[in-house]
């Protein structure tokens, strides 16, 4: 299979993202439950995501989203981290393991495992993840009781291309939903993963059609920069795709 993108370089010292992906050939890993990888399993059934999900993978051999995966008929892999000493040394099994797969791009679903340098940039440009909020705000857990905490009128999930910086990487789309008067941690969650459960399949169409592609700090939507991340507000896009 020709590769059509992942070429790496340095610019001004920092990793440089170049990545165009015109294919749809995925993986999806996850650590949990897999809800957003049940959306994207539908989103696939139902053919509105032109995506090929070539295996699901996990760290955790309980994952309920291995269920998901292979009631799909999709290819599982596990490796469990517990038995690796490094980071490093993990992440490196993990790579070589999806890399048999020739996954075009890879998608973070609840993957609750912070990737090491190494990893990224032998997929750079290649790999997305979903997190749950408004990015740059909130990265790491517990972001809906942080927002609660802070008294925000509003909260959201986001979905950014991965660099090395957790959470970090440039985000191409973003799902608000308000934050309501009688809100708990538990209620807000769940209004966002229904949120997440709607714009993850969006990026991934985007992705899978090369639409969308970064280079560096930038993301660009069908070779036009985005001055801010795409936005979802009520089933709209703003700009529109
Ligand atoms: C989601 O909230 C996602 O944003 C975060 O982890 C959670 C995974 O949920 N990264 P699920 O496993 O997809 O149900």
């Amino acid at each position: 299979m020709a590769r059509r993108f992942g070429r790496t370089g340095r610019r001004d010292g920092r990793l440089r993202l170049t990545a165009k992906p015109q294919q749809g050939r995925t993986a999806v890993l996850i650590s949990g439950s897999g809800s957003n990888l049940q959306a994207l399993i539908d989103a696939v059934s139902a053919q509105t995501v032109a995506l090929d999900i070539a295996v699901v993978f996990s760290n955790k051999p309980e994952a309920y989203g291995l269920q998901r995966a292979a009631a799909a008929g999709i290819a599982c892999e596990v490796i469990d981290n517990t038995a690796f000493q490094s980071r490093e040394a993990y992440d490196a099994a993990v790579a070589d393991c999806l890399l048999a797969y020739q996954p075009d791009c890879l998608m973070l679903a609840g993957f609750m495992r912070i990737l090491s340098a190494e990893f990224v940039a032998r997929f750079a440009g290649r790999i997305i993840n979903i997190h749950p909020s408004l990015l740059p705000a909130y990265p790491g857990l517990d972001t809906h009781q942080r927002v609660l905490d802070a008294g925000d009128p509003i909260h959201g999930c986001t979905v950014h291309f991965v660099t090395a910086e957790l959470d970090g990487g440039p985000a191409i789309i973003r799902g608000t939903v308000p934050v309501l008067a009688n809100d708990d941690a538990v209620r807000l969650a769940a209004r966002v993963l229904d949120v997440e459960h709607q714009i993850y399949p969006l990026a991934a169409s985007l992705l899978a059609e090369g639409r969308i592609r970064c280079d560096g700090d930038e993301v660009f939507l069908d070779d036009a920069r985005l001055q801010s991340p795409i936005e979802f507000v009520d089933g709209h896009t703003t700009p529109a795709i």
